[in-house]
């Protein structure tokens, strides 16, 4: 089997980010054969529809690395009861020119992690919404809404021992929705 590329949006800017530690983590729980990427979303301007015929070079960066990919995993944290808009401004600017999103057709994963105990439940809900506009066939279950507590991360960056099997779980899940949306 050849590799499976997986491009990782992390909605977090945050040095420290929880999230970033978790997408990272993710990547480890992949088995042979999927190679996680983590993409840059920090460099890109705010979207601004006069520029869509002039794309700037990290907006083509990142449209290139979506439509070489096999598949998508959001990996975000809840700001104000929805997704940061860093985020949203990385899934605009992928979106467009009007017909030529870079989305349709690639499967995804959507989970995360917060310090509130919805754990981005209502980030991952408005997530979704977005995923569906955009074509973008998103696992439904199992749902991962995470909270940042003492032990989710062990000291080497691994999951914690209390919620390595419920992740694996859906990192397993996730694989599977990739290799069934195979070309
Ligand atoms: C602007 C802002 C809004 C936030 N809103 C929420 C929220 O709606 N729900 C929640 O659980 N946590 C919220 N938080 C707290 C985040 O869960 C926390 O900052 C978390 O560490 C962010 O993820 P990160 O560690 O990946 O940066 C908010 C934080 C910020 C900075």
């Amino acid at each position: 089997m050849s590799t499976r590329d997986i491009v990782v949006f992390v909605g977090s800017l945050r040095r420290d980010s929880f999230n970033r530690r978790l997408a990272l983590a993710l990547s480890r729980l992949a088995p042979a054969g999927f190679r996680f990427s983590l993409l840059e979303l920090g460099d890109l301007p705010l979207y601004n529809q006069d520029d869509d015929a002039n794309q700037a070079a990290p907006v083509q960066r990142l449209k290139a690395q979506i439509k070489a990919a096999d598949g998508l995993v959001f990996v975000t944290p809840e700001y104000n009861r929805s997704i940061p808009g860093v985020l949203k401004n990385a899934i605009d600017h992928a979106s467009r020119p009007y017909g030529q999103s870079a989305f349709p057709g690639k499967p995804a994963g959507v989970i995360g992690v917060s310090v509130g105990a919805i754990g981005t439940a209502l980030a991952q809900q408005h997530l979704r919404n977005v995923l569906a506009y955009l074509d973008v066939p998103t696992l439904g279950q199992p749902e991962a809404f995470l909270q940042a507590k003492d032990g989710l991360f062990d000291a080497d960056g691994n999951i914690g021992s209390d919620s390595r099997k419920f992740v694996q779980a859906w990192v397993d899940a996730y694989v599977a929705w990739v290799n069934k949306h195979a070309g």
